[in-house]
């Protein structure tokens, strides 16, 4: 039997998988240690692997079918727009794509003025700008602390995702308009969901079982 390679966004969403993952009788101890700085695990007996990596790379790791499967954030999905099968929310990981600034940016939005969006996820944001608001933006593409642009003038708003909220209040932004809800994906390569169709069904249907 070949391996079934699963590739795990790193960080609280790669515990909340292991977590998910043992409750249905599969185990990587390797992979829980906090201080290794491994990126791929084996479990010998069941033939499976597990590797790590940054959210964005997930589905191109997935499309190219370097790993069956993939655990990966909503967000990450719509933006990298890849080949892959969506197969199954996971429950855990849940926020929000909002727009966001301050309350004093809100009448920009139903104006549809000419506005400045910083924003980690362009492409979600020029569709949700473009095609569903008919509004002309400029997007200014950022890598972290969003948070920041509106409060120094990079931008009007930004676009991003709200968990807790407690971000936008320490730092006297709000949410503006709700763009859709968001939660951690299991995402599976086209070629294998044919190839290994029986054992991939059986472990989707396993985890289905055991949702939250
Ligand atoms: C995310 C997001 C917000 C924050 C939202 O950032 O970009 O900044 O979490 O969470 P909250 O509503 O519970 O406050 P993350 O911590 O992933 O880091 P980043 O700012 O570097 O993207």
């Amino acid at each position: 039997m070949r391996y079934l390679t699963f590739a795990l966004t790193k960080g609280r969403l790669a515990f909340q998988t292991l977590e998910l993952l043992e409750r249905i009788g599969i185990s990587c101890e390797e992979m829980k240690d906090k201080s290794s700085r491994k990126l791929i695990f084996y479990n010998e007996e069941q033939k499976l692997r597990f590797f790590l990596s940054k959210g964005p790379d997930v589905p191109t790791y997935v499309e190219y079918g370097a790993a069956d499967i993939g655990i990966v954030g909503k967000d990450t999905i719509m933006e990298e727009n890849r080949k892959v099968h969506e197969v199954l929310d996971l429950g855990f990981g849940k926020c929000r794509m909002c727009v966001c600034g301050p309350e004093s940016a809100r009448q920009y939005l139903t104006h549809n003025q000419l506005i400045r969006v910083a924003t980690k996820y362009p492409n979600i944001a020029k569709d949700y700008f473009y095609n569903q608001k008919n509004q002309t933006v400029e997007l200014i593409k950022l890598n972290g602390s969003i948070e920041l642009a509106p409060i120094v003038g990079l931008s009007e708003v930004i676009m991003d995702i709200v968990e807790t909220g407690s971000t936008l209040k320490e730092n006297g932004l709000s949410v503006l308009e709700e763009v859709c809800p968001l939660s951690a994906r299991m995402i599976v390569n086209p070629v294998s969901m044919k190839m290994d169709n029986e054992r991939i069904t059986k472990l989707v249907e396993a985890l289905r079982g055991n949702l939250n």
